[in-house]
C-alpha cells in the first residue's frame, strides 16, 4: 500500500500519476490520498507503516517534518533539510527528497535542455528552492544565481550552498535559465524582473504549474522568451523517482506529462 500525506491533499495528481507508472510493467497498486490534520503527522505515518504500508509520498506542509521523522535520509534529502518520500528499510523509516532530480530531469528530458554550462538565475529561496540547487549543481552549469524577495534568505542560501545571489532589482539580462521557485504565482503576484532579462533567456522554468500558463510563464512569454515550461514535468519526474525507489523500476514521463495534460485540459 501507498500513500501520499498533505495538507491539502485532494488536489494531488499523485494517485493518477503512479497508476500510470504501475501500468506501464502491468503491477497492480493501491495508492491513496492521506488528509492529516496539522499536527498529527508523525502518528499518522507510524500508522501507515505499522498498518502495512510500503511507500508514502509527502507534500506540503510535511515535508520538512517528514525529513526530521526519519531514522535515516539520503543526501539529496539532507541538502534539501525536507523529504518527498518515506519508506521503511531494514525496520528504519528512510526518507529521500527526489524533487530536485525531477526538476533537472523535466528540463533536461522533457524539455529537452541540457543545463552543463549554463547559466542559472534562482527565484526564491524557500524550501522549494533549498530543494534543487544540490541537483542542479550536480548537472555542472556555470553558474547559479540566487534572488529573492527577502535578500537575507538569498544570501543565507548562496552561502550553504557556495554559490552567488543579488538583489532582484539587480538582476541583468545574463542568464540562459531561469527558475521560478517562489510561490508568488498562487498569490498572483510577481517579483518585479526586468522583461529583458526574461526575454534574454533560452528556457524560463515555472515549478509551478496549471491549466493556464502561470502568471510568470505569461510575463515570460509577453516578453519573448522561446522557451517557456511549467512544473508539470517536475511532478511527474519527482513521482518517477519514487516509483523507482520503491518498486525499482524507472517509468518513462513523458507519456505521463501528455496524459496528465490532456486530463487537466478538460473542462
Ligand atoms: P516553498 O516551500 O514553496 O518554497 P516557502 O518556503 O514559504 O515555500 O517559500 C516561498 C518562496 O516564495 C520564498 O522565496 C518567498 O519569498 P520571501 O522569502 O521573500 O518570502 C517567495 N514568495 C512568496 N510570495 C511571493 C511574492 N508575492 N513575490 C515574490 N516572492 C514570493
Amino acid at each position: 500500500m501507498f500513500a501520499v500525506f498533505g495538507n491539502p491533499v485532494a488536489h494531488s495528481w499523485s494517485p493518477q500519476i503512479h497508476q500510470c507508472f504501475a501500468s506501464q510493467e502491468g503491477r497492480q497498486l493501491v495508492y491513496e490520498r492521506r488528509l492529516v490534520p496539522i499536527d498529527s503527522f508523525a502518528d499518522k505515518v507510524q500508522e501507515f507503516f505499522r498498518s502495512g504500508g510500503v511507500g508514502a509520498n509527502v507534500t506540503v506542509p510535511f515535508k520538512t517534518e517528514a525529513f526530521q521523522l526519519a531514522d535515516e535520509v539520503s543526501e539529496r534529502a539532507q541538502a534539501a533539510q525536507a523529504a518527498n518520500t518515506l519508506f521503511m528499510r531494514n525496520g528504519r523509516l528512510y526518507a529521500d527528497n527526489t524533487d530536485g532530480v525531477g526538476l533537472v530531469r523535466a528540463i533536461e528530458q522533457v524539455a529537452n535542455y541540457g543545463l552543463c554550462d549554463k547559466r542559472i538565475l534562482l527565484l526564491g529561496a524557500g524550501g522549494a528552492a533549498q530543494g534543487v540547487i544540490q541537483p542542479l549543481l550536480n548537472q555542472r552549469p556555470a553558474s547559479i544565481s540566487i534572488a529573492n524577495r527577502t535578500v537575507t534568505k538569498a544570501e543565507k542560501l548562496a552561502a550553504k550552498f557556495a554559490t552567488s545571489w543579488l538583489p532582484v532589482n539587480e538582476i541583468k539580462p545574463d542568464y540562459d535559465v531561469i527558475i521560478n521557485a517562489t510561490s508568488g504565482s498562487l498569490q498572483g503576484e510577481m517579483m518585479p524582473i526586468d522583461l529583458a532579462v526574461l526575454a534574454r533567456a533560452e528556457l524560463v522554468y515555472d515549478m509551478m504549474y496549471g491549466s493556464e500558463p502561470t502568471l510568470f510563464l505569461q510575463q515570460a512569454q509577453q516578453a519573448g522568451c522561446r522557451q517557456t515550461v511549467d512544473g508539470l514535468g517536475m511532478l511527474v519526474a519527482q513521482a518517477a523517482e519514487s516509483y523507482y525507489l520503491w518498486h525499482g523500476f524507472r517509468p518513462d514521463i513523458n507519456d505521463v506529462v501528455l496524459a496528465l495534460r490532456q486530463q487537466m485540459d478538460q473542462p
